[in-house]
């Protein structure tokens, strides 16, 4: 078996291995809608097994570089509508990664300059480059437990939007320090209520975000992005192997294996074989060039 040996995964037949890996080029036009660049860019890579997109943001509250992508309204599903389409035509698949900023939005844009939200009101250490220079991430504001079924509510209409638009699928960004994350995070949450304290309580947004993804997907289209080893703003845990074991065990999930600890876990939903390689340099690399096997 090599990479180009096709692939079955859940109800998908990949023609290989290679799965463009989830990257954010910032291509989106000011509505945060691709257009027919970012569509085209896609297309030319088509010959994957299977493309991730770009990380796509599911509310307006989840906000930072200019002209990065969204999944929250009419405008944005009409864009991701044609990427689809494109990728189809190529004979390609694709699935839509979704997620939300949560503390790392940056404060210069958020709509009516209100305070990011978060698990708590801790700051990710770092900055970000807002509108009128570089400014240090905001101290949020935590989510009161009432609020976190609208935010679970944001996720699978994006789930939904990204159906409409024709994607395959749905990869749920749990990594790299963004809202789940930090609700995952022992460093990031310090919440008294059921989604803060014990592994089971910060996993429950993660949870309920699947399901709820899965109520628009079947759970053989729906994945979830972990990244036990990022910390890099603070976003830390005091047991990381407790959390993210935790993570795979009590859901079944399967992660691929690379050799070695990975720097994100991609796990498939129902135990699928992830026995893909996820590459993103050889498409990074690439980026505005027929990327072809
Ligand atoms: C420009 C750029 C944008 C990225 N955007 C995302 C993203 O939107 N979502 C995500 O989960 N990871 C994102 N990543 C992380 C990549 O998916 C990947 O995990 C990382 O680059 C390590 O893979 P590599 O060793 O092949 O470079 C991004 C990486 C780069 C370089």
């Amino acid at each position: 078996m090599d990479l180009f040996t096709p692939a079955e995964l859940g109800p998908f037949h990949l023609k290989n291995r290679c799965v463009m890996a989830p990257m954010a080029r910032a291509r989106s036009g000011e509505n945060r809608a691709p257009g027919p660049l970012v569509a085209e860019y896609y297309a030319q890579r088509a010959g994957a097994g299977l493309i991730v997109t770009e990380a796509s943001s599911v509310s307006p509250m989840s906000v930072s570089r200019p002209h990065a992508s969204a999944i929250y309204n009419a405008e944005h599903v009409a864009g991701w509508r044609l990427v689809a389409e494109r990728v189809h035509q190529a004979g390609g698949l694709i699935f839509q990664q979704i997620y939300h900023l949560g503390r790392k939005s940056d404060p210069s844009r958020m709509p009516g300059l209100v305070a990011p939200v978060s698990a708590s009101a801790i700051a990710a250490r770092g900055q970000v480059a807002g509108l009128h220079g570089t400014v240090d991430f905001a101290v949020p504001r935590a989510l009161e437990t009432h609020e976190i079924a609208g935010v679970v509510e944001e996720f699978r209409a994006g789930a939904a939007n990204a159906k409409e638009a024709g994607m395959d699928g749905i990869e749920i960004h749990a990594a790299n320090c963004y809202l789940i994350d930090q609700f995952l995070r022992d460093g990031a949450n310090h919440r008294a209520d059921s989604y803060g304290g014990s592994v089971a309580n910060r996993m429950r947004l993660m949870l309920e975000i699947v399901d709820a993804v899965c109520t628009v997907f079947t759970p053989d289209r729906v994945g979830v992005r972990f990244s036990p080893h990022a910390v890099s703003d603070g976003t830390n845990d005091s047991d990381p192997a407790a959390l993210f074991g935790h993570a795979g065990a009590r859901h079944r999930l399967s992660a691929p294996d690379r050799g070695g600890a990975p720097r994100h876990a991609e796990f498939a939903t129902r135990r699928q074989h992830a026995d893909h390689a996820r590459d993103a340099r050889a498409f990074r690399r690439h980026a505005d060039r027929q990327w072809r096997l």
